[in-house]
């Protein structure tokens, strides 16, 4: 008989196992686990320097783990490239919106198209979400503040049809109206089965869209729960994040 999956297993998206990452001979994640389900948006939070990019970078494969296992949709990508990693589904809204300032807005969405076994979004999608996008089309990518940036990063991860979509710090900088644009989308890209994984320093955003959280400090996952718990125990939330 063929072994049957738990449900729960079945949906797990990503799952990092006790991965060690270094930046030349200086540890910097030790033993860091999380799992991000299809559909679910998790938050990792915690202090700068905690180690929170790293994880990221890790996932990504831009600075691959020493030791432990990365699984995304069932295939170990511990040691994938970077470009395989993102063929295999997993988008990336960088914490610099990485894009090409010399490009317009049209050709920075355009060679980030991509297919891969999850749903492909269309551009009229990201100017649904973003409605100011399509009046940018034609502008060069230097030219655009902060928010519109952002919009411009975030579609980009959109069009390379991510079944889990990875943000690092997504409202950093931006004005109110923008971060709640932010995080409609995060909430909208869930309720489409897309899996979330954010980083951010903004813990009451964080914890308004997230279903779980992990917080890590010095390399380490620290405490580990469904954001309820964070949203409703402020004891806790100031002994773990400080707010
Ligand atoms: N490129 C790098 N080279 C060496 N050390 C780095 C590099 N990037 C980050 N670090 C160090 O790794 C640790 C974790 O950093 P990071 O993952 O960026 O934390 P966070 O995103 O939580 O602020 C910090 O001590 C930081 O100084
Ligand atoms: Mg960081």
């Amino acid at each position: 008989m063929s072994a049957v999956l738990s449900p729960q297993t079945a949906q797990t998206l990503l799952s990092v196992e006790d991965i060690r990452t270094f930046y030349g001979e200086t540890q910097v994640l030790f033993d860091v686990s999380l799992q991000v389900a299809a559909g679910e948006v998790v938050a990792l939070l915690g202090p700068n320097g905690a180690g929170k990019t790293s994880t990221l970078r890790s996932i990504l494969g831009l600075t691959p783990a020493r030791s432990g296992s990365i699984r995304f949709d069932c295939r170990d990508v511990t040691q994938a490239a970077t470009h395989e990693i993102a063929r295999a589904g997993i988008g990336w809204v960088p914490d610099d919106r990485r894009i090409f300032p010399t490009l317009t807005v049209a050709r920075n969405l355009a060679i980030a198209r991509k297919k891969t076994r999850f749903r492909a979004w269309r551009e009229k999608e990201c100017f649904e979400i973003f409605s100011a996008l399509e009046y940018l089309m034609h502008r060069e990518c230097e030219n655009l503040s902060g928010g519109e940036m952002q919009m411009v990063a975030i579609s980009r991860a959109l069009l390379g049809s991510p079944g889990l979509v990875l943000f690092d710090e997504p409202s950093q900088g931006l004005a109110p109206k923008v971060v709640q644009d932010v995080m409609k989308t995060i909430t909208r890209l869930a309720a489409e089965g897309v899996a979330v994984l954010v980083v951010e320093q903004n813990v009451q955003s964080a914890l308004a869209v997230a279903d779980r959280v992990y917080v890590m400090n010095l390399g380490r996952i620290v405490h580990e729960g469904p954001a309820q718990r964070l949203r409703s125990d402020a004891a806790l939330r100031m002994r773990l994040l400080g707010v």
